[in-house]
């Protein structure tokens, strides 16, 4: 039930890419930015992206080897319980909220360019 509520709430509403930003720059900047490897990779067109590919960085080999694709499902499922979605994986965060990731989700697919 739980769950089902959740699913509805993040799609009843608009996801809103500017609120996303500003939860992106409070809560995942201290590991990842969108030009830059840090503890995590860098972010940048990954909406679309392989699971695993942005150049240069060392990730898990669970990451690696996955085929998951990051589009909307994918990140949800991702940011709600890494674990769950790619067993092995190391990003120790999770975002409890559906709304708070349908944002950052929407913000992540606007960042294709600078
Ligand atoms: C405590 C550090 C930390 C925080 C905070 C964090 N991440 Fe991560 N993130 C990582 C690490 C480390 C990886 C690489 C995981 C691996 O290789 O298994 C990762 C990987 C990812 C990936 C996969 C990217 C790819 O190229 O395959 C996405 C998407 C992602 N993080 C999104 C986010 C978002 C959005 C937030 C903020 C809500 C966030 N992360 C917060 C450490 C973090």
């Amino acid at each position: 039930m739980a769950i089902a509520a959740q699913a509805f709430f993040s799609f009843a509403q608009a996801a809103d890419a500017a609120r996303g930003k500003q939860l992106y720059e409070s809560r995942c900047i201290g590991c990842h930015s969108m030009d830059e490897n840090r503890t995590g990779p860098a972010h940048r067109g990954v909406f679309g992206r392989k699971a695993g590919s942005a150049k240069g960085y060392d990730y898990s080999p669970a990451l690696r080897r996955s085929k998951v694709v990051w589009r909307e499902k994918n990140l949800d499922l991702w940011l709600a319980n890494p674990e769950g979605l790619i067993p092995g994986q190391k990003m120790g965060f999770t975002v409890p909220e559906a709304k708070d990731r349908a944002d950052l989700i929407q913000y992540l697919r606007e960042q294709t360019r600078k």
